[in-house]
């Protein structure tokens, strides 16, 4: 039995270490800690647990028999943070390249479906040179087993990947199925075929960096939801992600944090923060932080498709998904991207019990021809679907003006918001004055007498009110509160499910 003991502490040794300290040295001089490094930080001090520690691989081909690692290139278990339990694994670089063979495969999986089965998140930090070359379609096979792992928990428990070093070829997949990705500045890539294959097939010159670095992604392709300086603002920062997020789609996972910020606390910033004039630009994010539990919001894309706003935020200490359309970029307009950012925001929130705030100033779509061969309709049809599928409690305010189509997408009345309103000075119309009297009074000279009656019956939100699609018009000041109000009411709020395989939202 002594002898176990001793075995077990070589072992136990020899899996800490993972590829030895040479290959950890190498990792410390890119600027990258070692899988278990990030581990430490992620989880609460002490709280992490271990699961396959000694599990190694069982491949014979290339003199594979003879090179063993305990853990075979993969760090998974589970711990807590911030004091709820989550599920992680970390792929270690330092052995095999963090590649993924079949066994390192099975690890991630049964972490995965463990996490499903008690209703706990799953973080993935992903470091790996991809599919183990020695194991051949075995590798391959532990993939997919990833991805149907990926798809059987997805809205079922949130999950997470980072990419904290390299990640290509198959590798990008499960991440990409993952509810949010994050990537480290400078030290993570991601794409599908590397800089030589690109010189090959397409000639095109490009570094690793300007094909698939953290800039890239976050604020051109949209794989990527956020990046962060180094690997601790990166574990930092998904402690504080993971702080907003419920364990699972259980309505009683949702995180409640107290707070010292009153309920009904007036904002009388708000009524100075919104330009009369509709096309000057302001920053909707200052009128979020007045709104939210001590101004903290965790954005969600904040790099990509800056006309709207998504992110997490609390309201009476409990989360909320805020959309928001800014008119800082774009003049606000909705755009393909922002669709897309919106509408995935959205099942997100939809599919977690996540209350939907929605701060609308849009003047309506972006025109071109840019969007529409790019498949705006499409795009747009992605949010407006969104919207109207979602049984969350959702409340929408309108902070200045709503044209066109885009009113009705921005979660107005008619897609079964529970609660809407709009500020005083508000324009809801089915465009702007000058646009509709072009129209209306084509080679008409009184364009400006036309405009000034059109402002007068349109430029405010009486009409929308006499309707009900508005449920009040409400001073700016009071809306924290008003919405504190409304939210608290619409926790009990539930909604017929329709019998239905699954819907068919526009891809
Ligand atoms: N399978 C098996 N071992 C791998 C591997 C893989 N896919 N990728 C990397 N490794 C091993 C290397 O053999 C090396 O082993 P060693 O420490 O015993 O020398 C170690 O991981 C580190 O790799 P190295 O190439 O020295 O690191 P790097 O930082 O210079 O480059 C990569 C990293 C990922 C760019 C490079 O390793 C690579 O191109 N790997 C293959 C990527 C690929 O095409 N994968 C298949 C896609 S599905």
């Amino acid at each position: 039995k002594s002898k176990f003991k001793e075995r077990l502490q070589v072992e136990r040794t020899k899996s800490l270490l993972g590829g030895g300290q040479d290959r950890i040295d190498r990792q410390h001089a890119k600027g990258s800690l070692t899988a278990r490094e990030r581990l430490e930080i992620l989880f609460d001090e002490g709280t992490f647990q271990e699961l396959d520690a000694f599990k190694t691989h069982r491949c014979t081909e290339f003199n594979m028999e003879n090179i063993q690692f305990p853990g075979d290139g993969v760090i998974t278990g589970y711990g807590k943070v911030n004091d709820r339990y989550v599920y992680a694994f970390s792929q270690d670089f330092t052995v095999f390249g963090g590649s993924l063979s079949e066994t390192h495969a099975e690890k991630i999986v049964k972490i995965m479906e463990m996490a499903t089965r008690v209703g706990a998140p799953v973080i993935g930090l992903n470091d790996s040179g991809g599919a183990r070359i020695q194991e051949g379609v075995n590798s391959l096979a532990g993939y997919a087993d990833v991805f149907q792992a990926n798809v059987d928990a997805s809205g079922v428990i949130p999950q997470i990947s980072v990419v904290m070093g390299p990640c290509a070829g198959g590798a990008v997949y499960s991440p990409a199925m993952t509810d949010f990705i994050f990537m480290v500045e400078s030290t993570s890539y991601r794409f599908v075929t590397g800089p030589d294959v690109v010189k090959t097939v397409t000639n095109e010159d490009v570094t690793k960096e300007d094909l698939g670095g953290s800039k890239v992604h976050v604020s051109k392709s949209g794989v990527a939801h956020g990046r962060f300086g180094n690997d601790i603002a990166t574990m930092k920062a998904m402690r504080r992600l993971l702080d907003f997020l419920p364990s699972s789609n259980d309505k009683s996972t949702l995180p409640i944090k107290e707070t010292s910020d009153p309920p009904d606390r007036l904002v009388p910033e708000l009524e100075r923060l919104v330009p009369d004039d509709p096309n000057s630009p302001y920053d909707m994010k200052n009128i979020i932080r007045q709104i939210v539990d001590h101004g903290d919001i965790f954005e969600i894309m904040p790099e990509m498709a800056q006309n709207i706003v998504t992110g997490f935020a609390r309201m009476e200490g409990h989360t909320v998904g805020i959309v928001a359309n800014n008119p800082l970029t774009l003049a606000g307009c909705l755009d393909i991207n922002a669709s897309n950012k919106a509408a995935r925001f959205v099942r997100f929130c939809d599919a977690f019990n996540i209350p939907l705030v929605t701060l609308v100033d849009v003047p309506g779509f972006l025109p071109g021809t840019e969007q529409e061969f790019g498949g705006i309709i499409r795009h747009g049809a992605k949010l407006l679907f969104a919207y109207a599928e979602a049984t969350v409690p959702k409340v929408t305010v309108i902070t200045r003006k709503s044209y066109g189509g885009a009113y009705d997408v921005m979660a107005s009345k008619h897609l079964r918001v529970d609660c809407n309103y709009a500020w005083p000075g508000t324009e809801i119309a089915v465009m702007g004055a000058k646009g509709a009297v072009n129209i209306l009074y084509r080679g008409d000279n009184n364009v400006e007498q036309h405009i000034s009656e059109y402002n007068e019956k349109f430029a405010n939100p009486m009409i929308a009110a006499q309707r009900g699609f508005v449920d009040d018009i409400i001073d700016p000041q009071d809306t924290r509160r008003i919405l504190c109000n409304d939210l608290r009411l619409l926790r009990t709020k539930t909604m017929p499910e329709i019998k239905k395989k699954h819907s068919n939202i526009p891809l």
